[in-house]
Order: C-alpha cells, then structure tokens, then sequence
C-alpha cells in the first residue's frame, strides 16, 4: 500500500529527487547522492507540542508506545503500525555525571546511556527503523557491514523476526581486525551468518554493497535513510527528559557520522514544526586515528554550503589517502573508518547546528572512558570521545562551563571488556605493550585490583583503614 504520508529525497538541494517509501535504496537513482525521508506535515499526525507525547506513557502495555523509539511515530511515519519491529529498544535514560562535571570542567554536563538498549548500543534506535521498512518492502534478508554493533544490533532484530511473518535471514561483514569480542559473540550467539574479511571496515562496506546489490539483500548500514529516522528518536528522549527544553550542546562521537547526521535531521524537523524555539549546538569527535571529518572540517575547511560542498576536494582528499595507504588506528574500534558514508549528511547537520568538530587521542579515549565508568554506568571506548571531546571544547574555549551540554553515551561497557580490565590492571611497559598499537602511556584514573593471598590476615590487613 502506497504511505502518502513519506517518500524519500535526495539530499542535494540541485537535484531534490524524490521516490516513494516502498523504493529499496540506499542511493539517489538520479544523482547518486544521499537520500532522506521526507514527510508531508500537513498530513502527518505531528502534536501541536512535545509534551502530548507524554500521553503514550499511560499506554506502555501497547508495544507502540512502550519503545523509546516508536513512542515518537507522528514524526517517523512512514510505515503502518502493523509494520512495525520492535524490541523494546530505546529504554535509555539521561543523566547528570559529578564526575565527569568535574573532569570536563562543565557544571551542566549529563550523559544519554544508548548502551541500555537491548544490545547494547544505539544502534537499535535506528535498526527498528531499518526492520519496519525491510518489512514494508517485504525482504527475507538483510545484511551489514559492521566494526561490531550494527551487526550485533541487526543479528537481534533478525532473531527476534522470528513469528507470524518469517524471520528475516542476518547476514553480516565484519573485518578481521579488532572487533571488539563482546560484539564478536553477540552476532554469533543471535545466530547471524557472519563473514569476517580480512580487511578494515572500510572494505567490509564496500564488499557489502556489492553483495547487497547482486543477491538482492536488503542492506541495513546507516547510508539506508531509513535507519536514520529511528536515530533521531534519542534527540527527542533528551528533550523529553530535559522537561522539553533544549540544551546548549550535544556532544557525538563521530565515525560513519550517522548520528550527527539523524540528530541534526530531528532538531532542524522539530524548529521547522514550530516545536521548539531554538537549535542546540552540534559539537561531533573524532578520535585521532580515524579523523577523516576533522581533516575535512577543520584543515580543509570543507562546509555543506547549502549542497555546493567542495567534491573536489573531498575527492582529492581520498586519493591522497589511499596513495599514502593511509589506514584507520584507534583503540576506539567501533569508529575506527576512514571513509564515513554519511559524510555530507554530515556537514548539512553541522551547518544546520552551527556545529564544530574535533578529535581526541587514544589516552584522552581510555582516560574519559574510565571517568564515565565511574559514575556507575560505563561505556566501551568510542563513547568516551564525547566526554574527552566536551573537555577538549571547554579547554579550548568553545563550549562554555555554564553552558548545558548532553554527551551521547553510545554503546555499553561490556561490549569491550578487554580493553577496560587491561587499562585497569596493567601498568608501566605492561600496560604500554598491552596497547602497544596505540599510543597510550598510562592509566592515571586506574582501579587495580589488589591480589591476595586466600588468608583471612592478609585480607583484613588490605582492608585495614589507611592512617
Ligand atoms: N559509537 C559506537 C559505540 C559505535 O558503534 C559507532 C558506530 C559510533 C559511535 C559512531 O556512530 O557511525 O553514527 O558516527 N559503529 C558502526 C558499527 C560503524 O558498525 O557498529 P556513527
């Protein structure tokens, strides 16, 4: 059935092509630029204010209202509700962190935990999305490339497909290097066929494309459009919590740029509805070993500029990327890319947002990762760019101390295990070799565990008060 409601539209202001929600795309057929998912609001059911969703609290038995993500449909409308596919997902709260206050120099700083989704990371917003429209388009499979919480993410959704309308078969890319093993075994315990490529991301992608294209799987990475509108749901869960207020600055980590992309999307939808007043500001980090964007931003001074960016020099950017075989290197693996495919989506949010862009070192990552794990709910390191690069824009003189900033916490602490006991219980040359291909020095906010003999003495000496 025909959704009057949506279609989706090239981005590119020149070529505005629009096609219809029932099109698998992941591409402008016309220009090949990226699409969005265009609603027509004077048919949509949009509120006349934020706060009459709070309405669907009094209905969480219905699935609809109870998903974080769902529970915002008047403004991703684009399938019908018996279309939908949830988990559940988007049960994630926001919370102010002393400590981090105190090590980013912020007073009003709070943290979005994404990492509460049911697999871990944020991911899930978006893939609901990317489900319910694989489902209108009625596909028996899907696939992606990952460096390891989309294909966890898609491999749940997959599982859980499972019912009246037939499971959807998983299939994902991942590179051989360094997904994190948390991530590694949710894919494989969810089920999904997983191809690990001897490569990066970056070629995990591409091949994915291709296979997408030759067997005709429904392909689930974030240049779908549709991922995206399900994305914009965490922005509305901040205003949601800040009692609809918006704050000054939202702090992401960067690496396919999907988020910024979708949280610039949601906040320039609802200004444009009238449901807010004014914009937060957009800060996205890079971390140093994967600094495409930051490159791009800050050294080449490449801007949206309406939809008249500069391609040249992107282009020009790439080949000298490639010639030098430069590679992505970080210890934040789940945004270890050298080619963000939602690049221009990208800098259409910064300009949007009157947004800035960073990057942080591995040691801030590891560092800022650890702080945040002390306020009792930690993250993997990739998350942790937003907390090391809110201190970087403070220091800097960009964000101000008294200004109210939201650091996105994107994925769980758990997906990394590794890498936080390593940080924890290492030190001096161990702790160095341990990350020895990354340059971390040391570990000042480490909690090493003390190791005892099994003698009730000995343990009640370690426990002694220290005089
Ligand atoms: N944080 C985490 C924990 C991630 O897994 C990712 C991306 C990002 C941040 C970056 O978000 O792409 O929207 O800029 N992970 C992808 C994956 C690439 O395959 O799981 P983005």
């Amino acid at each position: 059935m025909k959704n009057e409601i949506a279609y989706q539209r090239c981005i590119s202001p020149a070529c505005g092509a629009t096609f219809g929600v029932s099109e698998t795309l992941t591409a402008c057929k016309k220009c090949g630029g990226l699409l969005d998912i265009a609603y027509d609001w004077q048919r949509a059911q949009a509120p006349k204010q934020l706060s009459d969703f709070e309405k669907k609290w009094s209905q969480r038995r219905n699935p609809l209202c109870f998903s974080g993500v769902w529970r915002f449909k008047e403004l991703l409308d684009f399938a019908s509700d018996d279309q939908v596919v949830t988990i559940g997902e988007g049960q994630t709260l926001l919370r102010p962190e002393p400590e981090v206050a105190a090590y980013t120099g912020v007073k009003n700083v709070c943290l979005q935990y994404e990492g509460l989704n049911p697999s871990g990371s944020f991911k899930d917003n978006g893939m609901t999305a990317g489900f319910t429209h694989a489902r209108v388009v009625g596909a028996r499979k899907v696939a992606c490339a990952s460096t390891g919480n989309t294909s966890s993410s898609l491999a749940a959704y997959a599982a859980a497909s499972a019912g009246a309308k037939g499971k959807l078969e998983a299939v994902v890319f991942v590179g051989s290097g360094r997904i994190a093993m948390g991530k590694l075994s949710q894919g494989l315990d969810y089920g999904a066929r997983t191809i690990q490529i001897m490569g990066l991301f970056d070629d995990a992608m591409k091949r994915v494309k291709e296979v997408s294209a030759s067997l005709g799987i429904y392909l689930l990475n974030s240049v779908n459009p549709f991922r995206l509108e399900g994305q914009k749901t965490i922005m509305f869960r901040v205003l949601e919590a800040l009692n609809w207020d918006v704050p000054d600055w939202i702090v992401v980590p960067g690496g396919n740029l999907g988020n910024s992309s979708a949280f610039g999307k949601a906040f320039k939808e609802l200004h444009d509805l009238g449901l807010i007043k004014r914009l937060p500001r957009l800060a996205v980090i890079n971390a140093s070993g994967a600094n495409t964007l930051n490159r791009l931003y800050n050294e080449a001074g490449i801007r949206w500029n309406g939809g008249a960016y500069d391609k040249t020099k992107i282009d020009a950017f790439y080949q000298q990327m490639d010639a030098e075989h430069r590679e992505a290197n970080t210890i934040a693996s789940a945004i270890e890319i050298n080619r963000p495919v939602n690049l221009t989506k990208c800098l259409r949010a910064l300009e949007w947002l009157n947004g800035v862009v960073t990057e942080v070192s591995d040691q801030e990552i590891i560092d800022a990762k650890a702080i945040v794990g002390r306020g009792g709910l930690g993250c993997e390191p990739a998350s942790a760019a937003s907390v090391a690069g809110t201190r970087r824009l403070v220091e800097s003189g960009v964000i101000g101390r008294d200004e109210r900033v939201v650091c996105i916490i994107t994925g769980h602490q758990l997906k990394a295990a590794n890498t936080t006991v390593g940080y924890h219980s290492l030190h001096g040359e161990e702790l160095r070799h341990e990350f020895r291909e990354f340059n971390i020095r040391n570990n000042p906010f480490a909690n090493k565990p003390i190791q005892v003999r099994n003698d009730l003495q000995e343990i009640l000496r370690v426990l002694a008060p220290q005089s």
